[in-house]
C-alpha cells in the first residue's frame, strides 16, 4: 500500500467517523471526548475563504481518489465578472489553480490583451473542482455533488455576469438541452444572473476559427459591463 493509499484510506475513515459523531449528536447522545462538531449547512457559509475550508479534503466523489489538489477556484471576491469552466486538467491538479495551462494562458491573454482587466479583477472557477483522471468529461454525478458548491461560490461573489467556457459547463448550468454551438454568445439566466456561453478555450487552441466568435462574445461581455473595448481581437 502507498502512502497516497493509505492517506486515502485515513481520510475516509476520519470523515465517516465525523459523520456518525454528527449523526449521534444530532440524535442527542453524548459521546464521552468527542467535541462538539459543528455541522452547518453551506447556505450559512458566506465567505469564499470559509467554503474553501469547508470544501478541504472532500471525498463527495471518485475524483478525489486521483486528485493531487482540489481547485477552489481563484481571483477577487468581488468580481463583477466570474468564468466557470469545466474541470482542473493536468497542470491545475498539480499547482490547485484554475486555468492555468495551455487553455488557462488563453484565458489570461483574452482577460488581459483582450478585456484590458487583470486576472485577479474576475473571478475564475469550474464545475466540478477536482481533476477527472485523463481529462475525461465530469460524471453526471460527479457534476451533481459539486455543483452546490460552485452555486455557493456563486451566491457570495453575486457577479453582475457569468461566462460559461464549453458545452459541458454550458450543459450543468444551463441544463442538458445546452448546445454549445447554437446557444454561445446568447444571454440566459442563472441564479438570477446573467450567462453568456462561449467556446471553451481549449477548442480554441484546437479550432483557431472559433476565435473570432470567441471574441464577439468578450465584446459582449463587456458592453454589459460598460467596459471600455482595448483591442480588435483577442
Ligand atoms: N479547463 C477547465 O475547464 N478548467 C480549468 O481549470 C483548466 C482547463
Amino acid at each position: 500500500m502507498s502512502n497516497q493509499d493509505i492517506r486515502e484510506e485515513l481520510s475516509e475513515i476520519f470523515s465517516s467517523i465525523k459523520e456518525s459523531i454528527v449523526l449521534c449528536q444530532e440524535l442527542g447522545l453524548e459521546i464521552p471526548g468527542a467535541k462538539k462538531v459543528v455541522k452547518h449547512s453551506i447556505e450559512d457559509i458566506s465567505t469564499l475563504e470559509e467554503l474553501k475550508d469547508y470544501l478541504d479534503g472532500c471525498t463527495r466523489c471518485a475524483l478525489h481518489r486521483d486528485r493531487k489538489n482540489l481547485v477552489f477556484g481563484e481571483g477577487n471576491p468581488n468580481a463583477r465578472l466570474v468564468f466557470v469552466g469545466e474541470g482542473p486538467g493536468r497542470e491545475e491538479d498539480i499547482t490547485g489553480r484554475p486555468f492555468v495551462g495551455d487553455a488557462g494562458r488563453l484565458l489570461t491573454r483574452i482577460i488581459t490583451n483582450g478585456m484590458g482587466l487583470r486576472r485577479e479583477d474576475v473571478y475564475i472557477c469550474n464545475v466540478v473542482k477536482c481533476r477527472p483522471p485523463g481529462n475525461r468529461d465530469p460524471r453526471e454525478e460527479e457534476m451533481k455533488e459539486c455543483l452546490p458548491f460552485l452555486r455557493r461560490q456563486l451566491a457570495i461573489i453575486r457577479p453582475e455576469v457569468i461566462c460559461v467556457l464549453g458545452r459541458v459547463a454550458g450543459k450543468a448550468l444551463l441544463g442538458q438541452d445546452f448546445s454549445i454551438t447554437r446557444d454561445r454568445g446568447r444571454w440566459f439566466q442563472y441564479m438570477g444572473v446573467p450567462v453568456i456561453p462561449t467556446f471553451h478555450p481549449a477548442y480554441v487552441l484546437r479550432n483557431p476559427q472559433a476565435k473570432r466568435p470567441v471574441w464577439e462574445d468578450i465584446q459582449e461581455v463587456m458592453k454589459r459591463l460598460g467596459l471600455e473595448l482595448k483591442a480588435k481581437n483577442g
